[in-house]
């Protein structure tokens, strides 16, 4: 009887339902399906933050409105931790609380897209900055991410007329869904090109403590970067607190007001019970990231390794719990082949953009012992 407005008519179905329904078919039938499709750790929360939780709920000033931009405590935990794992200095004032990276996302082209704007963002990638664009009345420019160059984009290839009218980029590294990693000759011709073009570099930083090896980069980093970088980082990935819906934005001051301002007319903040956990989250040892690293780099070896085995070329990642498989055929196809054979789910690469076509993506958010279960399903499996 309602007809959906055009914006929402113009978004594509949401990638993980439709793999939700061929997992749930499958199950139907009777398969044990092993699920490598959601960025969803199975790690718990670590203990100390859950017991702060509990103390945190049973204070009454913790049962009212939050403020909008965050407790001031939650945001200096923000700012000491960026000077702890990032060697940045950000003011707390610059820092605001977030319901999620994906609400800060989402929100972010309400604040500074005009009808006609154009959005610039890479593909293969997180669908929300395409349908953040689409919400705001804004033209998607989509930048190809091509593995002989690394999956960096090529930023000359964006037309004149395209960065005139470009008002925000979205870049993330470590990148979702490539693995790929971004170096600071990189970070600053980025910086650099949206400083000249006056667009707004909104560095999405999910995966920033996911590393191996490698300590993966702000792009804060660069001294410029305040001149244009927002970055969004987020307490999902680096404390299995996906559930929790606690992130941060920070950077430039007009950008963070900006989401601020949208914020304010949209929700009422973060319940302050989950910005104290938070901060016991930030504020605790470094430990529980380098224990969590450990558990995704033997997840990464055991994956990689038997993947080479069973004849696959793929090389481990530097960084992020995913493995980014080239396959030989449509990767829709292949993802159906090996849920229907060996009852294991990947998502296509094509489910993040037309470049991640020829790929798929495995999330290292199982056990080994499940692991080496997969791999040996697929070994009577030919679609190598
Ligand atoms: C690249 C990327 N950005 C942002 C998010 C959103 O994370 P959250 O909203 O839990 O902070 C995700 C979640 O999977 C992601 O993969």
């Amino acid at each position: 009887m309602f007809e959906l407005a055009e914006r929402l008519r113009k978004l594509p179905p949401y990638l993980f339902a439709e793999l939700d329904e061929m997992k749930a078919k499958k199950e139907s039938e009777g398969v044990n399906v092993i699920d490598f499709g959601v960025g969803d750790p199975d790690l718990p929360t670590p203990k100390h933050v859950v017991e702060a939780m509990k103390k945190a709920v049973e204070k009454v000033e913790n049962q009212k409105y939050p403020s909008y931009a965050g407790k001031y405590e939650f945001r200096e935990a923000v700012s000491n931790f960026y000077r702890r794992r990032k060697g940045v200095e950000v003011e707390p004032d610059s820092v605001i609380a977030l319901i999620g990276s994906k609400e800060g996302i989402a929100h972010l082209p309400l604040a500074f897209v005009e009808s006609g704007d154009y959005v610039i963002y890479t593909e293969p990638g997180y669908p929300v900055y395409h349908s953040s664009a689409i919400m705001a009345g804004g033209i998607p420019y989509e930048l190809p991410l091509k593995e002989e160059n690394g999956f960096l984009p090529d930023l000359d290839s964006i037309p004149d007329e395209v960065a005139r009218k470009a008002k925000i980029m979205f870049l993330n590294y470590p990148n979702n869904p490539t693995t790929a990693v971004a170096e600071m000759d990189f970070i600053k011709e980025a910086v650099d090109f949206c400083i000249d073009n006056k667009i707004i570099l909104a560095h999405d930083a999910a995966y920033s403590e996911i590393g191996f090896d490698y300590r993966p980069r702000s792009f804060l980093e660069y001294e410029n970067a305040f001149e244009c970088v927002i970055e969004f980082g987020s307490l999902s990935k680096t404390y299995n607190m996906t559930g929790w819906r606690i992130a941060y934005a920070l950077g430039n001051e007009d950008a963070v007001k900006g989401l601020l301002k949208v914020k304010t007319n949209v929700d009422s903040g973060v319940f302050n019970a989950v910005q104290e956990a938070g901060m016991a989250a930030l504020n605790g040892s470094d430990d529980v990231i380098e224990e969590n690293n450990a558990i995704y780099r033997e997840r990464r070896d055991r994956l990689v390794d038997g993947l080479k085995e069973l004849g696959f070329k793929v090389e481990k990642p530097k960084a992020t719990f995913y493995v980014w498989l080239r396959v030989d055929m449509p990767s829709m196809e292949f993802a159906k082949q090996l849920l229907d054979k060996a009852g294991v789910l990947v998502t296509p690469g094509v489910g993040f953009g037309k470049s991640g076509e020829g790929y798929v993506r495995f999330a290292l958010t199982r056990d080994v012992a499940v692991i080496d279960e997969a791999l040996r399903r697929m070994e009577g499996v030919d679609i190598v």
